[in-house]
Formats: structure tokens, C-alpha cells, sequence
């Protein structure tokens, strides 16, 4: 069934992911609409790359449901799940090239291992990918040979070579200076308004995040806190500290992090494990004479 405006092209419905005895993301919902960018953030640790690799199939969750295309992939085998990978682009945090290839046979790879395209066809179609990401005429440099700014978009337009549906980055501003970072963002941008590419971003960068989200999903501790359109965040980020002050623990917690506060609920958050249960563990009595930091003869 060929996704509708309304038909999400990303369901994930009560999601539960755990490695060992750890529960790393604890019912996560959220749907995915055509077209759209939406940026999942959240401070380390709190499950953004976990939820990406269960997007795009590298795990599988414990419990709860994946929705392509409207079709349910649990119970898919390998083969028909190869189909639905097929029609996504991945961008990972290293941009993942391969240091043997020049650009042009990186972004060439997907087309020769994916296709039966003539090679005069691949060789115009990476011109066109690498025309769409300003990489043209270093084609044929070798990783080593270009900055990490080129990198990213070399993977980028590897990743989109099999003219993806979805556009799946990991982090893609990652060790890169702001004025490259920006570029990268407003590349982004461009390739899903000229393209109509829906997007999933994980990202904890904040300025990124406000430039490319159409909407914004909120995960802490392997739970999502909120998911809202761009606005709503802006809205919160700029509330005045008086007003802040009204709010409920979620939105304050929500708020510290979009700003990038030192203090609110994150911060007292990390200090809650009392500093006493830290020195002498859960131990239910501390001592009532604490120690003297006093130095000790013979002690
Ligand atoms: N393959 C794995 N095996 C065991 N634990 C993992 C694995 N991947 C991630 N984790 C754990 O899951 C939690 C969330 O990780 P991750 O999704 O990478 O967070 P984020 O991308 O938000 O920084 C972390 O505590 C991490 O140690
Ligand atoms: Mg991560």
C-alpha cells in the first residue's frame, strides 16, 4: 500500500528496547510523515542511536512494533526487509567512506551492488549525487585527500545514490566547526524541499535542530518526553525564567536542555543520588559522626 500524506511512513508503536537487564528505551511511539524532517534529540545516552539502528533494522526491538510504509515489519524476513531498506539513505556519524575508493567509486558503490545499470548510467548518475552535494570536481580524491566537512557530504551523496525515500543521519554536525556544520544543515535542508526526502535526524545539537526540524521528539532516558512541531520548542526555549518557573518538571527539564542551561531539573537530576549514599552506599543508616577529614595519627 503506497503511503498517503496522512499514512505515517515510520510507525513505531510501544517500543521497547533492552540490552542485558538494561532497559534503553522503555515504549517508545512515534510516527513519521512523508516529506517531513524530524529531529530526535536528547542528551547521551538516552537512546537516539539506539532508536535510529531499530528504525533502519540493525536491532530488533523486545517488545512493540515497526511500521514502514504502512506495512508491520515485524515477522519480515531478511529478504522482504532488504526491499524496504532499499528505499533508505543512511548517514552515520563517521560518514563511513571507504579509504581505498576514491569519491566517485564510494558514491558508485550502492549503484553497482544494488543495480544492473549500465556503468555510462552510474557514472552519470554519481556526477548528479556529487553535483547535489558541491563534490564534483573532487570526484576523484580519495578520503585522506578531503576535509571532514567533504566527508560528510561524500556520505551523504552516497547515501543518497539509490534515490532514497528516507534519509536517515546519526548525529551529522559531529566533530565538524560551526561554519561547516551550517553548510551540512542547509544541505540538508535543500535536499528534502527539492527533493520531497522525508528525513530522521538524531542530533543534540540544538542550533542544527531549530534549522532543519519541521518537527521534534524529545527522548529521555528511553522515553519520549514530547513530540511537537519546530514552534512549540522555540516557544519553550524562549519562555522567560519567571514564567519557567510555573511550569511542570517535564517542560522545565525540556526548556534547561534547549537552552543548554547549566542548572534546572537535568542538573539537580544528576545530583539527586545524595552525596552521603554516594561516600557509603545504600547502606539505609550513614553514620551520624561523620568521618574528620582530619589527618590521623597511626590511622
Ligand atoms: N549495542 C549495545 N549493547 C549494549 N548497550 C548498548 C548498545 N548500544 C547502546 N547501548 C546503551 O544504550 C544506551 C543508549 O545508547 P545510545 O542509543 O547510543 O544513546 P545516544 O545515541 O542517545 O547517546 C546507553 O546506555 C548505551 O550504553
Ligand atoms: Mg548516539
Amino acid at each position: 500500500m503506497p503511503a498517503t500524506p496522512d499514512q505515517p511512513v515510520i510507525s513505531m508503536r510501544d517500543v521497547v528496547k533492552r540490552f542485558g537487564s538494561q532497559t534503553v528505551l522503555d515504549g517508545i511511539n512515534l510516527d513519521v510523515y512523508k516529506g517531513e524532517t524530524m529531529v530526535i534529540m536528547g542528551g547521551s545516552g538516552s537512546g537516539k542511536s539506539t532508536t535510529l539502528r531499530l528504525m533502519i533494522g540493525s536491532f530488533l526491538p523486545e517488545e512493540g512494533e515497526i511500521w514502514f510504509f504502512g506495512e508491520p515489519t515485524c515477522g519480515m524476513g531478511e529478504a522482504e526487509f532488504n526491499g524496504i531498506r532499499r528505499r533508505f539513505g543512511i548517514l552515520f556519524q563517521s560518514g563511513a567512506l571507504f579509504n581505498s575508493m576514491t569519491v566517485a567509486e564510494n558514491v558508485a558503490l550502492p549503484l553497482r551492488e544494488h543495480t544492473d545499470l549500465d556503468p555510462a548510467i552510474i557514472d552519470i548518475t554519481v556526477k548528479i549525487k556529487l553535483e547535489l552535494v558541491s563534490l564534483r570536481e573532487h570526484a576523484d580524491k580519495y578520503p585522506s585527500q578531503i576535509s571532514g566537512g567533504m566527508k560528510k557530504r561524500a556520505g551523504l551523496a552516497r547515501a543518497m545514490a539509490l534515490d532514497p525515500e528516507i534519509l536517515f543521519y546519526d548525529e551529522p554536525s559531529a566533530g565538524l566547526d560551526p561554519v561547516t556544520s551550517a553548510q551540512i544543515d542547509k544541505l540538508m535542508v535543500n535536499l528534502s524541499q527539492q527533493l520531497g526526502v522525508t528525513s530522521v535526524v538524531v542530533t543534540h545539537e540544538m542550533d542544527s535542530a531549530f534549522t532543519i526540524a519541521d518537527r521534534m521528539a524529545m527522548l529521555d532516558k528511553g522515553r519520549i518526553l514530547r513530540v511537537e512541531k519546530r514552534s512549540w520548542f522555540e516557544q519553550l526555549r524562549d519562555t522567560p525564567e519567571a514564567e519557567a518557573a510555573t511550569l511542570d518538571d517535564d517542560h522545565r527539564l525540556i526548556r534547561q536542555f534547549l537552552r543548554g542551561d547549566p542548572d534546572g531539573p537535568i542538573t539537580d537530576r544528576s545530583s539527586d543520588v545524595g552525596y552521603e549514599q554516594d561516600l557509603f552506599g545504600d547502606s539505609a543508616s550513614f553514620p551520624t559522626a561523620v568521618p574528620s577529614l582530619e589527618p590521623t595519627r597511626g590511622g
